[in-house]
């Protein structure tokens, strides 16, 4: 039988996803839950991975489960094509973790430059908890517990999918083949790598306060666009302006198509004679804002209805995330059962060891 291919991926529930999620993952998710070309696809909402550097804070873990799972839904994950699921609902994955944990040595997870860069942002220095440290050991088992093949990301998940196919390799090498190394799938537009915040600040993020949100209203969009940053030495119309980390060029780098010059800016034919008149000088930075608020508008307008919608009736998310979450159980109980066989914890039910060992002992006996 050929090998499944199987997509799994998920969001920490620490706010509501923002467009940076969209062009980094998100929208990409849902193409490929729609192309049909993936046998299984597991997306779920990593509550247990939040609380890791939020203990103290539950509620807003709890709160933004909901928040992630519209958002999921405003976007297009469809619960007839993919198992949306809560983390900490599947108990297996806590147990594979530590089994893992035999396999990762202290110095390689010091080394892992997500978890350094992450534990320099909190100012966690000698105070780091130790469920924190090793998330990307149960990161590998989120991955892993569901065979996954694919796992698209944003590129700020490359150690931790580097790391997860060295547990793979290890435990398959030592225990015999059971885990499927998985793939990360990253964004094609480089643009989408990485989208900035607002503030043109390296990444759009919560704590940053410099992002747009898939559930923001209209106005609050077009203001936030507006205050965008953009060549700090573009100061008259006329002067020269620079494309480079200028924000408001990389979002249309992420989001601008052919059709919307057309649409809303039909003096220009594409976003190379854009950048050109804006690099050359003689094109204001409020009708490049403009043309991207218009493009932004038309993007996000049904991912907020959508959004409206389905926050109508509550109950039933809770019901979608629930059979979800009974669905990948049985998934990761299945693993975990090959696994507990490769590495020799079987006992009862393995009637060869039974009678191997009852043999020995008659023998001795004799
Ligand atoms: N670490 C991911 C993030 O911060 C969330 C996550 C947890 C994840 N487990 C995963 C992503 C497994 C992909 C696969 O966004």
């Amino acid at each position: 039988m050929a090998k499944e291919k199987i997509i799994l991926t998920g969001d920490r529930p620490t706010g509501k996803l923002h467009i940076g999620h969209y062009v980094g993952s998100l929208k990409r998710r849902v193409e490929l839950q729609n192309s049909g070309l993936y046998d299984k696809i597991f997306i779920f909402i990593a509550d247990a991975q939040a609380l890791t550097d939020n203990i103290d804070n539950p509620e807003k873990v709890r709160q933004n489960v909901i928040e992630v799972a519209l958002d999921y839904l405003a976007c297009g994950l469809d619960p007839a094509k993919s198992t949306i699921f809560i983390q900490s609902q599947i108990p297996e994955l806590c147990e594979l973790t530590s089994y893992y944990m035999d396999l990762v040595t202290v110095s390689r997870l010091q080394r892992n430059p997500t978890v350094k860069t992450e534990i320099q942002m909190r100012n966690f220095e000698t105070s780091i908890p130790v469920g924190f440290f090793t998330y990307p050991i149960s990161q590998a088992a989120d991955i892993t517990a569901f065979r996954a093949t694919t796992v698209p990301v944003g590129e700020d998940q490359e150690p931790m999918l580097e790391q997860a196919r060295e547990i793979v390799r290890r435990f398959n090498n030592i225990y015999g083949e059971t885990l499927i190394e998985p793939e990360i799938l990253l964004p094609e537009n480089a643009a989408c790598l990485r989208l900035p915040g607002i503030d043109g600040k390296a990444k759009m993020s919560k704590s940053l306060g410099n992002c747009i949100y898939l559930s923001e209203e209209p106005d609050e969009i077009k203001k936030k666009i507006m205050s965008m940053y953009t060549d700090p030495g573009h100061i008259r119309i006329n002067d020269p302006g620079k494309i480079e980390n200028n924000t408001v060029f990389i979002y249309l780098d992420a989001f601008c198509k052919q059709e919307h010059f057309g649409r809303y800016l039909p003096d220009y034919n594409n976003l190379a004679e854009l950048k050109a008149h804006y690099k050359r000088g003689g094109l204001g930075d409020v009708k490049v804002k403009c043309f991207l608020n218009a493009i932004l508008q038309e993007e996000l307008e049904p991912i907020r209805e959508r959004r409206n919608k389905f926050s109508k009736d509550i109950p039933a998310i809770y019901e979608i995330l629930k059979k979800g979450s009974e669905t990948a159980r049985a998934t990761a109980a299945d693993t975990l059962s090959e696994v507990r066989k490769a590495m020799k914890i079987n006992y009862f039910d393995d009637l060869e060891l039974i009678s191997e060992q009852e043999k020995r002992y008659k023998s001795k006996q004799n």
